[in-house]
């Protein structure tokens, strides 16, 4: 662990010491403000007691000043910053007097933002979706604890990140930011990764809540979907993120549910995540989010951000009027201070100006993408050797220089600024960052003595031209995506379907890297050699990439999210509201003017990517849970015990390389449940050595395999008959057995 605990008598020396005072940061002096002898600081009670005693002390307006925020702050260049903020992307001011800390936020969905402004380096991770590729929730895990260990180390006590949004859309220009299409498999992902941040002392939170599925018309969309499919799809993955990690904050979005805005709907907020899921945080709204104060008080929201425009004077009115019940703003007061306690940040307080370790963080962002690249094609030319790659052209998207990273809040400042427009400062909204991070630099060092040359591959003619007298022609494809807008196809832009046609036509040993926000579709496929989905690979990502282009790395990961071949598959052939942005944007009006209001209906329900595909029957490009491997597995011996309800087989590995499987469970509700579809309800990634087999159990969650029943209004594991599939991907589940469920 590398927070401090700071030693009691610290505060002894400290105020003895008062001019060391000035350099303390503003949450250590305000926990030196703290009598020894405060109730709410025994550690021995929990932290919903220490929370009580400390909302005993509390006014009125104090209560009132820790449930909003203090403005827009850094969010808009030129706006008034508090004094005491870390000019992360939010602030509310802690109360002195009794010691409890400003909360200073900080975007941190893929690693710290806003690092530039106070020239502090963050680690760009891999993006959350190519973390979920990996299926692995250690890494998970690590990945959060790097986010929690840099905000640490840069002053912040809380982070804002967590996405959960399932992958309903894959054009939603926020896909890269969560993690894929199934419930189980996102909603364990971002749980430990939030758990991971928790685990450095800082407060972690999982947003959008709920059903922020697409960015166009956020702000004016009002999704329609079925009771049961909403539950087993988009809440069911927050119910298992929530559980798993118990966060601070869950952020509501800025969408309505059913004619209610997400920050102030009685049934998301109170019903099922408050009184159903347990949830113990506090509810922030996305920023700008909050509509109202009686109502979204009454029905859940705990603390507006990044404003007071309606927690501020106005809820205080409503308070004081009745209208707000005294009992529901302790309750938010409550919430706030008993995650403050159950995380530690008041106990731990975190100590800025200590340097982010750049080099530890590139070691961890290196392996989690290491983990996260999947071979999606491999005709016999992956691995590639040094001594018969005498020459390789590398193509494309500025892989001389960087990889490409995603945009919107979750943007992370690259070090020196954009490897491809080098400027100093924040990285502008919406503008394409490329991190230095070389392949060009690392597939040259791996083959130190073969030519290995670049060209830009703007023109596919030249590109073509240039590629043929190589051996090798890699070819790196982009995908830029951003969080406010949606792209409007799958399509590759800028021509570079035409670019990897041409190269592929011209040098038969093509392989294509790709690095983007989600999947997109591929016109080329059959002409090219090999294919590694590489998504936002970090800063690390060159390192990553080479390794495993060169075999030092056996791709190991799988897709969490199914690919298809064309918009025509996808539930929504067109994103709903897209023609009306188009049009917007046509008439030049600025994105903030409002959409008006539009209704969303997610007409596939709970039959999100694989699922829909398998419904419809319907063939996707790459299916869900698909990726090669350098060696091959094979599956045998699959045991169902009805009793213990779990599943026991086995996994070899038959080639002659070490690798991990990830070996994935499916199951197949009885008829009743009506679902023509199967559900992943367990995985394990199987490290394994070349023709080493191991024996794994899984246990069956019942909930994974339950149905919501809108008559109960609760979920209900059906009785009857169950099929399991267990294999390497959806697609692909060589092994099936009956599995009883009694009444
Ligand atoms: C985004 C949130 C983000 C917030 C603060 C909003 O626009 O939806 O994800 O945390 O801004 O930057």
């Amino acid at each position: 662990m590398t927070f401090q605990k700071l030693p009691r008598h610290a505060f002894v020396l400290f105020s003895a010491a008062a001019f060391l005072v000035a350099f303390l940061p503003a949450s250590a002096q305000q926990a030196q403000n703290l009598s020894q002898s405060t109730s709410w600081m025994n550690q021995a009670l929990s932290p919903d007691e220490r929370a009580d005693l400390l909302l005993q002390q509390l006014t009125l307006d104090e209560k009132i000043q820790l449930v909003h925020g203090t403005g827009w702050g850094v969010s808009f260049p030129g706006l008034p910053l508090p004094a005491r903020s870390n000019l992360g992307v939010g602030y509310t001011q802690g109360i002195d007097r009794l010691g409890i800390p400003d909360i200073n936020f900080a975007d941190s969905a893929v690693g710290v933002r806003h690092g530039a402004l106070q020239s502090r380096y963050s680690t760009l991770l891999p993006s959350t979706l190519g973390l979920a590729a990996s299926w692995d929730l250690q890494a998970a895990n690590l990945y959060g604890s790097v986010i929690g260990r840099e905000l640490r180390d840069q002053g912040f006590n809380m982070s804002i990140g967590g996405g959960v949004d399932l992958a309903r859309e894959p054009r939603n220009g926020r896909t890269w930011e969560y993690a894929g299409e199934d419930p189980v498999l996102a909603g364990s992902i971002v749980g430990n990764l939030a758990k991971g941040v928790q685990s450095q002392k800082v407060m972690g939170d999982i947003k959008h809540y709920a059903l922020n599925d697409q960015e166009t018309g956020r702000n004016a969309f009002n999704i329609l979907i079925d009771k049961r499919a909403m539950r087993e799809s988009d809440l069911l993955a927050f119910q298992i993120a929530i559980g798993i990690a118990n966060p601070a904050g869950v952020m509501c979005s800025y969408n309505k549910m059913y004619g209610d805005w997400a920050c102030e709907n009685d049934y998301l907020l109170n019903q099922v995540l408050k009184n159903e899921f347990g949830f113990k945080g506090w509810v922030l709204s996305d920023w700008g989010g909050t509509h109202s104060t009686v109502k979204a008080a009454k029905n859940g929201l705990d603390m507006e951000q990044p404003e007071d425009r309606y927690f501020g004077v106005l809820l205080k009115a409503a308070v004081e009027s009745g209208e707000v019940p005294q009992a529901r703003l302790d309750d938010m007061v409550h919430r706030i201070l008993r995650s403050m306690f159950a995380v530690g940040v008041i106990d731990y307080p975190p100590m800025p100006r200590r340097v982010v370790d750049p080099f530890r963080g590139l070691e961890d962002a290196q392996q989690i993408a290491e983990e996260s690249i999947v071979l999606l094609k491999n005709e016999a030319l992956l691995p590639l050797s040094p001594a018969r790659s005498k020459s390789i052209a590398v193509i494309g998207s500025h892989a001389d220089v960087g990889v490409l990273s995603g945009g919107g809040s979750a943007q992370v400042d690259p070090p020196g600024g954009n490897a491809i427009d080098p400027k100093p400062g924040s990285a502008a909204w919406q503008v394409p960052v490329y991190f230095p991070s070389s392949p060009l630099k690392y597939i040259r060092k791996k083959a130190p003595s073969a030519k290995v040359d670049y060209n830009d591959g703007k023109d596919p003619a030249a590109a073509a031209a240039f590629a043929k007298s190589y051996d090798i022609a890699i070819v790196f494809v982009n995908q830029y995506m951003s969080e406010g807008r949606d792209n409007e196809t799958l399509t590759l832009p800028d021509n570079q379907d035409a670019l990897v046609r041409a190269v592929a036509a011209a040098n038969p040993h093509t392989i294509v890297v790709l690095e983007t926000g989600s999947t997109i579709s591929m016109p080329w496929l059959a002409d090219v050699k090999a294919i590694l989905a590489a998504w936002y690979p970090g800063i690390g990502g060159a390192q990553a990439i080479s390794n495993i282009l060169f075999g030092d790395v056996n791709p190991s990961a799988k897709l969490p999210v199914s690919f298809a071949k064309a918009e025509a598959d996808l539930p929504h052939p067109r994103i709903p509201g897209m023609d009306l942005i188009l049009k917007a944007n046509s008439e030049h009006r600025p994105p903030w003017v409002p959409l008006p209001p539009l209704d969303v209906n997610y007409i596939e329900g709970a039959k999100v990517g694989y699922k829909w595909f398998e419904a419809e029957n319907k063939q996707p490009l790459f299916p869900f849970g698909f990726g090669l491997s350098y060696t091959t597995y094979g599956y045998s011996g699959l045991k169902v015990d009805d009793q213990q309800r779990q599943v026991t087989f086995s996994v070899k590995n038959t080639g002659s390389r070490s690798g991990a499987e990830i070996a994935q469970v499916y199951v197949q509700l009885p008829t009743a449940a009506g679902e023509s579809y199967k559900r992943l309800v367990a995985w394990e990634r199987i490290p394994l050595a070349a023709g080493e087999s191991k024996t794994v159990t899984l246990p069956l969650n019942p909930l994974y395999m339950s149905i919501f029943d809108e008559k109960k209004d609760a979920f209900s594991l059906l009785p009857g008959d169950y099929k399991i599939l267990v294999g390497p991907s959806s697609h692909e589940t060589p092994l099936t057995a009956p599995l009883h469920v009694h009444e």
